[in-house]
């Protein structure tokens, strides 16, 4: 199927059931880097659900990068207490500092100098270029992977399969709206392509679905035994 009808299909859908989430901004806004460094950060090994009331706590105390940065740090390991993983906070911090003293406030908007800063890996620095500053990025998570899996029937097991899949999420990946794209994946991946249980029935790629059309979208992606 043609790539760019793959992703007209899917933002599409995204403009109609995308979720409305206070890190996001419609139509053509855009977000607040910092906005969208901090939800990503959270949401790394977190849901949606238990992020939302920290990230909304973070910003109202916290408006600028620059206020996090002046923050104490048992200031900021309190605010986070509750999420876990708490080298992420510690990074969070770090980096706050780093953005504020040394960029004026400003995120770097390409990949590479993104991925220099704390905590931020490839994910996440793919997620900003996109979603913060609308440049195309190839954005990987796990929901990702399983939509990408399905999509191309990829019965190859995870961990080996990432390289492929990352290849195919990258031929799917539109210069228009790289940022809404990867946000779309990412909302079926969470809402509708979900590991157990996918509701192919309202699903936009229903008809182009590979996985779905030989039955074994719900054994995919395969994951070598533990
Ligand atoms: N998971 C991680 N980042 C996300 C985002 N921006 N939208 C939806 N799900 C996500």
């Amino acid at each position: 199927c043609d790539p760019s009808a793959l992703a007209r299909s899917l933002l599409a859908w995204y403009d109609r059931a995308g979720r409305a989430l206070p890190w996001r901004k419609k139509g053509n806004e855009r977000p607040d880097p910092y906005h969208v460094w901090l939800s990503e950060v959270m949401l790394q090994q977190t849901t949606v659900a238990a992020v939302t009331p920290y990230f909304l706590r973070f910003i109202e105390r916290w408006p600028t990068i620059a206020q996090l940065a002046a923050a104490p740090t048992d200031d900021v390991m309190h605010a986070w207490a509750g999420l876990g993983y708490y080298a992420r906070a510690r990074n969070l911090h770090a980096c706050a500092k780093m953005v504020a003293q040394w960029r004026g406030g400003q995120f770097p908007d390409d990949e590479e100098a993104l991925r220099k800063l704390p905590g931020v890996g490839d994910y996440t620095a793919a997620a900003i270029t996109a979603i913060a500053f609308g440049k195309r990025a190839v954005v990987v998570d796990g929901n990702v992977e399983r939509v990408m899996a399905r999509l191309f029937a990829v019965t190859e097991h995870l961990p080996a399969a990432k390289g492929r899949l990352k290849a195919l999420a990258a031929h799917l990946t539109p210069d228009m709206r790289p940022g809404d794209y990867a946000q779309a994946v990412m909302d079926l991946g969470a809402t509708i392509c979900s590991p157990r249980n996918p509701a192919c029935g309202i699903c936009p790629w229903m008809n182009e679905c590979q996985g779905r059309r030989q039955g074994i979208e719900a054994q995919l992606p395969a994951k070598l035994a533990k």
